[in-house]
């Protein structure tokens, strides 16, 4: 018998059609390798000291910095909407030389913890930002030595309250973000002190000096001027990345971070290879930034855009990821 098979034009006929599987939603939904859940995202919050009402940012629209109270109500309706976890940055009304707004129990960030743990409990995974930053008068990280250099091991004490301080205010999860040496080892060093062996923490392991960071100035009032570049991971370096997620792991870390998220998908693909703990990524404030204004030209699809750039970041290997988006999109999964 005398098989004859339709022939294309160019007279090879395709055997393999991986558009098989794509035929129908159901076919689809079926070989779809990768989730993406509510419960995989953290919403990354601002709340600041003084506010009598939430205040935009206008270089991240949607985003503002909370009042104490607007923050409690967004939290909750974050919480129903099933995100994983709630992130908290504070923003306080003055700052000085060694952040001393960071470590006071009734300073910004840990009064908002306080309100939020009340409010919702258990019920989400509460984190805080542990970075004094937000808190210094001069913007950086950590506190200063005499010559004006971001002072390494001074800082780590800093780190070392702010983290009980944290703990005490109801943070389930510190996230230190300063980039100092030992940082970790550090916090976990006084948390078990402090008998506090119940609070985790998510290593911002891979932090890069970052371009992506600019609106996020914005949003905490930043006094920085110069850069982080003493202190964060130049963007070309991959090895580097992993050489700090190793040390973060050993010094106790529960989870670890990559940051920025699209512009490091080799780095997260890599961590995610190499981590014996869960992995996050963060979707910064300029990632955010950039699609948000694309989306108010009328350029981009903002729904399908944000739940792409989610996806890829699971895809690459993100077991959560810190998306300012969390709420929305925990809304447009359901
Ligand atoms: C530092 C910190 C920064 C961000 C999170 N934690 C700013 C920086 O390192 O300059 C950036 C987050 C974002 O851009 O969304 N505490």
């Amino acid at each position: 018998v005398h098989h004859r098979r339709p022939s294309t034009v160019s007279g090879v006929f395709p055997e393999h059609r991986p558009r098989r599987l794509r035929g129908t939603p159901a076919l689809r939904r079926l070989v779809s390798e990768t989730t993406l859940r509510p419960r995989h995202l953290v919403l990354p919050m601002f709340v600041a000291e003084g506010n009598t009402e939430p205040r935009a940012i206008s270089s991240m629209p949607g985003v503002v910095q909370h009042t104490r109270d607007s923050l409690r109500k967004a939290a909750v309706a974050a919480v129903q909407a099933g995100v994983g976890g709630l992130m908290l940055f504070g923003v306080p009304r003055v700052h000085d030389a060694h952040g001393s707004g960071a470590t006071d129990p009734d300073g910004v960030l840990n009064s908002a913890l306080r309100d939020l743990r009340a409010e919702v409990g258990d019920d989400t995974v509460l984190m805080a930002d542990t970075c004094l930053d937000e808190f210094t008068d001069h913007g950086h990280c950590g506190v200063l030595d005499a010559r004006g250099n971001v002072d390494n091991d001074a800082t780590l004490s800093r780190y070392a309250e702010m983290a009980v301080a944290q703990a005490d205010a109801g943070a389930h999860v510190l996230g230190p973000s300063g980039m100092m040496d030992g940082q970790v080892g550090a916090i976990r060093e006084a948390l078990d002190e402090a008998r506090r062996t119940d609070v985790g923490i998510l290593a911002y392991s891979a932090k890069y000096a970052s371009a992506f960071y600019g609106p996020f100035r914005e949003a905490v009032d930043s006094q920085l001027s110069g850069d982080r570049k003493s202190y964060q991971q130049d963007p070309g370096n991959a090895r580097e990345a992993l050489r700090e997620i190793e040390l973060d792991i050993a010094e106790g870390a529960d989870a670890v971070m990559i940051k920025p998220a699209m512009s490091y998908l080799d780095v997260l693909s890599d961590a995610a290879e190499l981590s014996s703990v869960p992995v996050a990524a963060y979707q910064v404030s300029g990632e955010y930034a950039m699609i948000e204004a694309a989306v108010a030209n009328g350029w981009l699809e903002r729904e399908r855009t944000v739940l792409e750039s989610l996806t890829a970041l699971r895809r690459a290997g993100a077991d959560m990821v810190l998306t300012y988006w969390a709420a929305d999109a925990a809304g447009w999964l359901d």
